[in-house]
């Protein structure tokens, strides 16, 4: 017989093991996301309050709870189809357009709702830039594309539209390329300059937040490089939600990364933290590219 005295007692149950995210999931459930204590001590420019969306019977976004920092860069990250855009979207009632569209819970901009009945969605959408997957410049100048919000607002003083135009495409990095033909189309710029114009457009309208699906996926490697350059440095003087699919993109340009999963937010964290060190295994197994 061998001696017993140090063996565990048996236990004849199996060790109770906690579901993974994606487990809890498949049995129908919703569980909260883990979310990094760092978050606490940033100031929220757009608040996510319970948050879930229909598309007609097909529930797209389920209790998204989240904050976006002010000033920093924030990457929504997750497999095709997750839900990435229809959350970017919501920010800005662009899924308002759609007409099967249904949503629960709260959004607010700088402590305003983003979703009640007496919302000027229009006033609202200016106080966001977006800059959208295929770059979109107006057919007209460089220089009316980017003063194009403050023309709308009646700003017709020449000097005041020629500082917003130089300080925007300088903020684009994009002002010593074509600072010597400004009256030409900003059609006739390059595909990552046409991004960079429109991220101009954006910025001269000094939104409150910058919306970005995908800025770069149409563009070369080169382009690429040069609009996540400006991403990067809009840190500190911007605030930005960029929805990517690429996960390099997201760990180049972003101060905070959030995970999507089949709807849900997964886990919220520092940019490093979701990279090097997650708290789920869930969010481990993704970003290294173990599934999704
Ligand atoms: N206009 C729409 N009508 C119906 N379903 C949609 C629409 N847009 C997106 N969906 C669905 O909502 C889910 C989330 O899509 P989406 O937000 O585009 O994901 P992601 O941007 O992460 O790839 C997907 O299942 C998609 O098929
Ligand atoms: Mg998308």
């Amino acid at each position: 017989m061998p001696t017993t005295i140090d063996a565990k007692p048996a236990s004849n149950k199996p060790e109770a093991r906690p579901l993974t995210f994606a487990q809890a999931i498949a049995k129908g459930q919703t569980p909260p996301p883990a979310v990094h204590p760092e978050l606490a001590n940033e100031q929220p420019v757009v608040t996510i309050e319970d948050f879930c969306l229909y598309y007609g019977q097909k529930k797209a976004l389920f209790d998204i709870n989240m904050t976006v920092p002010n000033g920093k860069v924030t990457a929504l990250i997750g497999p095709s189809g997750c839900g990435k855009s229809t959350l970017l979207r919501s920010v800005n009632r662009l899924n308002d357009l759609i007409d099967t569209v249904k949503i629960t819970g709260k959004m607010s901009l700088n402590g305003d709702p983003i979703y009640s009945r007496h919302v000027d969605v229009i006033e609202l959408r200016k106080r966001m830039g977006m800059v959208f997957q295929k770059s979109n410049p107006f057919p007209m100048s460089i220089f009316e594309n980017v003063v194009y919000a403050l023309r709308i607002d009646g700003e017709n003083r020449k000097s005041v539209l020629q500082d917003v135009c130089e300080k925007s495409l300088r903020g684009a990095a994009l002002w010593d390329e074509v600072k010597d033909r400004l009256h030409t189309s900003g059609l006739s710029l390059s595909g990552g300059q046409q991004q960079r114009l429109c991220i101009a457009r954006a910025i001269a309208a000094e939104p409150e937040v910058l919306l970005m699906d995908e800025p770069c996926s149409a563009l070369d490697p080169i382009a690429t490089g040069k609009v996540e350059d400006l991403i990067h440095e809009l840190r500190g003087n911007y605030t930005v939600l960029i929805v990517t699919h690429n996960m390099q993109q997201a760990a180049r340009v972003s101060d905070y990364t959030a995970f999507m999963y089949l709807g849900r937010l997964v886990e919220y964290g520092p940019t490093s933290s979701i990279f090097t060190k997650p708290i789920l295994s869930d969010t481990e197994d993704y970003v290294t590219g173990r599934f999704g």
